[in-house]
């Protein structure tokens, strides 16, 4: 079976939080039990906007990977890796960059917003432009179908699927393409040939699309095919030419929205976070102060739930009991505040523990995490290099001359 490929990333910013996991993490996590994945950290993406400060990128890739392994990313089933230690991804970015037309890149919705966003820096480079464009390289030089991403990337992966359309369009016109094509058709056998071809003629002839999806099952079912001939089937399916890049689908997660101490989404910029790795002392102080519903000046004042950050924190953590035992005792005034908060507090450290334990495992042994990334360095960059062959071979610069 030909499994799909998922890849995601995520820029080196420090210490991850709660919101880091419950929103992107503990997907990762669960993914990686149903593809083969790929977790890299865009260290070259920072460098974007932080291009003036450098100095703390290469610390935070340490501490964001001992985090993922924390968090449950296990290297045994996903390949855990650094940009900028596959130089693949710089080369596809700069063949890519020949064939981009520079007002698609300037209405992706993220430049001028970021712009406008970070207005303190200057943000008017060709890296920062370029942005979207190094982030289809790193998908593209991996042929992942599946990208997990936020809301906010859609842009982004729809950006890298217009890219790897173009591509394809340009250079997939592979001399004797027809020939090559049908060679592969008969490889797959008589009785698979046969529905192969009758899946074609029914998307070609009779604009069927559920024939596509049809023959792609058809064709993951076989194991004996090689990559440059799956690709032809594939382009010969549709009637294009070979099918170099893949175009990858956004995979949105389901939008959990991790509220922070102060009720607003959790985030660095809000200085509303836990970190995964705070001291127990300090989330239970941390909890402890939260603002609450400013009716309940004095114990005997009643609150509304709906107006108290503490509130959304029941909703993530609490079961059905307590969040009823929540709303009565509020609304009652039956007890005070810091009673409403423990078991929160209970369950925010439930949830720590057995990451924090995991998280002193790595920090004890740098060397483990470090040995993780060459590892999935190695693995990542099998991967890159056969496809800056085709890439190559495709655009005419393989040395071959
Ligand atoms: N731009 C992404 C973010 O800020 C990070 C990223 C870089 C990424 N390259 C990627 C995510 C490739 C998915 C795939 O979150
Ligand atoms: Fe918020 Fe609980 Fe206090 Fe009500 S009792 S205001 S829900 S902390």
């Amino acid at each position: 079976m030909y499994t799909e490929h998922v890849l995601s990333g995520m820029r080196p910013t420090g210490a991850l939080h709660l919101g880091h996991y419950h929103g992107v993490l503990t997907n990762w996590v669960k993914l990686q039990h149903e593809y083969s994945c790929l977790f890299f950290v865009a260290d070259w993406h920072a460098l974007t906007t932080q291009y003036d400060d450098p100095s703390r990128i290469s610390q935070n890739i340490l501490e964001m990977v001992v985090d993922w392994l924390a968090a449950g990313v296990d290297p045994r089933q996903s390949a855990i890796f650094v940009q900028s230690r596959i130089p693949e991804h710089a080369e596809l970015h700069l063949l890519l960059s020949m064939m981009t037309p520079l007002p698609w890149l300037e209405r992706v919705p993220t430049y001028k917003d970021q712009q406008e966003k970070l207005s303190s820096k200057d943000l008017s480079t060709y890296g920062f432009l370029g942005y979207p464009l190094l982030q289809a390289a790193d998908i593209l030089i991996y042929r992942a179908n599946r990208v997990p991403v936020g809301e906010d990337q859609v842009p982004h992966i729809e950006f890298a699927r217009e890219i790897a359309r173009r591509f394809n369009h340009l250079y997939g016109r592979e001399p004797g393409f027809e020939e090559k094509a049908w060679e592969a058709v008969k490889k797959l056998g008589g009785k698979k040939a046969r529905q192969y071809e009758e899946l074609r003629a029914r998307y070609q002839q009779e604009g069927d699309k559920s024939a596509i999806g049809q023959a792609h099952a058809l064709l993951d079912d076989v194991q004996h095919l090689s990559a440059a001939d799956r690709e032809r089937l594939f382009g010969h399916l549709e009637g294009s030419g070979k099918v170099i890049l893949v175009e990858p689908q956004a995979m949105l997660t389901a939008a959990s929205r991790m509220p922070g101490l102060d009720g607003q989404k959790m985030s660095k910029s809000y200085a509303n976070t836990i970190a995964l790795r705070e001291a127990p002392e300090s989330v239970t102080k941390k909890i402890r102060a939260m603002p609450t519903d400013p009716a309940r000046v004095r114990r005997s004042d009643p609150g509304e739930p709906q107006k108290c950050p503490v509130w959304q924190l029941h909703q993530t953590y609490s079961e059905e009991s307590c969040r009823a035992w929540v709303q009565e005792g509020c609304r009652k005034a039956s007890f005070g505040c810091l009673d409403c908060k423990q078991p929160v507090i209970d369950s925010v450290l439930k949830e720590l523990a057995p990451i924090q334990e995991r998280a002193r495992y790595y920090q004890e042994d740098a060397a483990l995490a470090r040995n993780i990334l060459a590892d999935g360095c190695e693995k990542a960059r099998e991967i890159a290099r056969e496809t800056m062959r085709d890439v190559r071979e495709a655009m005419g610069v393989d040395g071959a001359f």
